[in-house]
């Protein structure tokens, strides 16, 4: 079965968020100054359990979701997360299992990752310049560290990989050739993100935005793109290729050219709220259905709801003006 919501857009697509937790203090989602102010995480009596997760996600499946995709805050801090990822990888109907992560804790974590049945990394890395990249990651790691986690997921049999490149004009745009190089030269998939006005502490505006017409200019001189056919429906990436063959790149235009119109996902929070946008100010919680003993009927039924009167499509409306009252991104899933 496949649901529908109110402009026709499919349910397909399940992110995970795993902790609101993270070892990093990037600028445009958690900056180390200001996030304290008032957020305190999310209790561990308050996270949903392994058990809690997997049974949602069975739900999931019934109701068409075959992908998902598992998120933070970051997820590698959630202990014993590759016994998770081997439940799910047990639950009839889901095909893909994947993660987005910042790499850090991968030299310990791929290989067990790996085991258990993930299919897909993303590696988020912003630039390989070292003050550039401690400047927006809060000085929590160095390049080699992201560099030996990226090596360590190839080690362990992750290939092609996706690293996502939050692009900011004038702190890491004079950067992005060389990275986009770099892995062109191992074969990996860079993907630059527009910078966004996820939650409300980024300190977001239109003129930090690095459009990406200009970044594809920018790289094409240096290297000829050409634009490639989109793999599915509701994909966010346009994707391009090198003209020469010699791989692929990507850009998530969410600013300049957004992608509601597609928007397959739905995020579930660790602390089990469902989200039908990642700029939503409210989910609906599962966790206390969960906990008063509803049935998997009531539960379904009650995502069911929630995904057929949905009529989400901030990124097309941003222009009217931001919302100034969102959730965090580390909180309810990336
Ligand atoms: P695959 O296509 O399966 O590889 O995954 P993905 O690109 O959806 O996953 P990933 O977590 O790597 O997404 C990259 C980034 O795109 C996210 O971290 C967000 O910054 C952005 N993004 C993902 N989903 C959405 C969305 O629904 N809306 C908006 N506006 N941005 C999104
Ligand atoms: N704008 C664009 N991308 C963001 N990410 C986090 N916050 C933002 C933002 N404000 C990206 C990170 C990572 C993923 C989890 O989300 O770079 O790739
Ligand atoms: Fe952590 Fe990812 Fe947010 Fe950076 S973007 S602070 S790595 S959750
Ligand atoms: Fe989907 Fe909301 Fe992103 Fe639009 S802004 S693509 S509706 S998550």
């Amino acid at each position: 079965m496949t649901l529908y919501d109110v402009f026709n857009r499919p349910l397909e697509n399940l992110r995970i968020s795993v902790t609101d937790r993270c070892n990093f203090r990037c600028s445009y989602c958690m900056p180390a100054h200001k996030f304290r102010q008032g957020y305190s995480f999310i209790r561990s009596a308050d996270l949903l359990t392994f058990e809690e997760i997997t049974r949602l996600a069975r739900g999931f499946s019934r109701l068409g979701i075959h992908k998902v995709r598992l998120t933070g805050g970051e997820p590698l801090v959630r202990p014993g997360i590759e016994q998770l990822v081997g439940m799910l990888s047990q639950v009839e109907g889901i095909r893909e299992i994947a993660m987005t992560t910042n790499g850090f804790l991968l030299p310990q974590k791929a290989r067990l990752l790996r085991n258990q049945g993930l299919m897909r990394l993303n590696i988020s890395l912003d630039s390989l310049d070292e003050a550039v990249f401690q400047r927006m990651n809060g000085g929590r790691a160095k390049v080699t560290d992201v560099l030996n986690g990226i090596s360590a997921a190839e080690q362990a049999g992750f290939s092609p990989l996706k690293i996502n490149t939050v692009v900011q004009r004038g702190v890491n745009d004079h950067t992005l050739v060389d990275l986009a190089l770099y892995f062109r030269e191992r074969g990996h998939i860079v993907r630059f993100i527009e910078f966004m006005d996820t939650g409300t502490l980024n300190g977001w505006k239109y003129d930090h935005v690095l459009l990406t017409d200009e970044l594809i200019q920018r790289i094409g001189r240096v290297v000829p793109l050409r634009p490639l056919p989109a793999h599915y429906g509701g994909e966010v990436v346009k994707r391009y290729g090198y003209a020469d063959g010699s791989g692929e790149i990507g850009f998530i235009t969410s600013v300049s050219n957004p992608f509601c119109g597609g928007c397959n996902r739905l995020r579930l929070s660790a602390e089990g709220k469902i989200y039908t946008c990642l700029f939503a100010r409210q989910g609906v919680d599962l966790r206390r259905l969960l906990r008063s003993g509803a049935s998997d009927e009531v539960i379904a039924e009650c995502i069911k709801e929630t995904w057929q009167h949905r009529k989400d499509r901030y990124s097309e409306e941003r222009s009217n003006g931001q919302r100034t009252e969102k959730v965090e991104m580390y909180h309810m899933g990336g």
